[in-house]
């Protein structure tokens, strides 16, 4: 029985990869590229900072996977490219079906979270610029541990704020690591593949999938009716 959701944040409610449209303005042909390398070294460095416990905050992460990805790819990132750049990351688009879905999964009347590692602040205006203020009852930001997902530090503080045990806390990324990584947790996971990704071979599942966040209410909804 699903008592509760978590969502991690980016990629799953907030689209990681819009900023390539600004960054394709100043770098023609490579704006794709940069935002999935961005992506890419963003969440590498999450996992040596914790790993080698050197913790530094998402803000900063994010903005040195920046500076780092430009590099590697060869483009001259100016000091004002970097600062446009990261504030468009600060209001990231959220994907079109989300406000609704998330409406919906309110209406349940199960309470809400966000469980992501980007910051308080950065949360609270993505949160605020999605038009989402309201419909969560945490907003749970890994800073409270300085650990990344997927440490198991980060994904307890779910159960903590909710006061439920792990499993019945559906926790929905469309992060496949993410979901395994709450899977290995304890969570009851729901994996949004919005691109058709294969699995993660990981030797663990996520307990259900789906394409879009409109899925997750489907299967809120059958759980909460025939609770197993
Ligand atoms: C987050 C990253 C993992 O929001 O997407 O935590």
């Amino acid at each position: 029985m699903i008592r509760a959701i978590a969502f991690d944040a980016y990629g799953t409610l907030f689209d990681v990869y819009s900023v390539g449209a600004l960054a394709e303005q100043r770098f023609p042909g490579k704006g794709a590229e940069l935002a999935a390398l961005w992506r890419d070294v963003q969440v590498g460095y999450t996992r040596l900072r914790t790993l080698s416990n050197r913790h530094a905050d998402f803000w900063q992460v994010t903005e040195d996977a920046l500076v780092f990805s430009a590099r590697k790819l060869g483009l001259d990132l100016t000091d004002d490219d970097r600062r446009r750049l990261m504030s468009q990351y600060a209001c990231l688009s959220a994907f079109p079906e989300n406000l609704g879905a998330l409406k919906e999964l309110k209406k349940l009347g199960l309470p809400l979270a966000i469980l992501s590692n980007g910051t308080p602040d950065m949360l609270d205006i993505a949160v605020k610029s999605a038009g989402m203020t309201g419909l969560f009852d945490y907003i749970l930001s890994v800073e409270a541990v300085k650990k990344y997902k997927t440490a198991p530090e980060a994904y307890q503080l779910g159960p903590d704020a909710f006061k439920l045990p792990t499993r019945e806390i559906l926790f929905v990324s469309s992060n496949c690591w993410d979901a395994i990584g709450a899977a290995w947790f304890g969570y009851t996971t729901f994996w949004i593949n919005r691109s058709g990704q294969p699995l993660e071979e990981l030797g663990a599942q996520p307990a259900a999938r789906g394409r879009l966040l409109t899925d997750v209410v489907a299967y809120v909804k059958n759980s909460i009716k025939e609770p197993s």
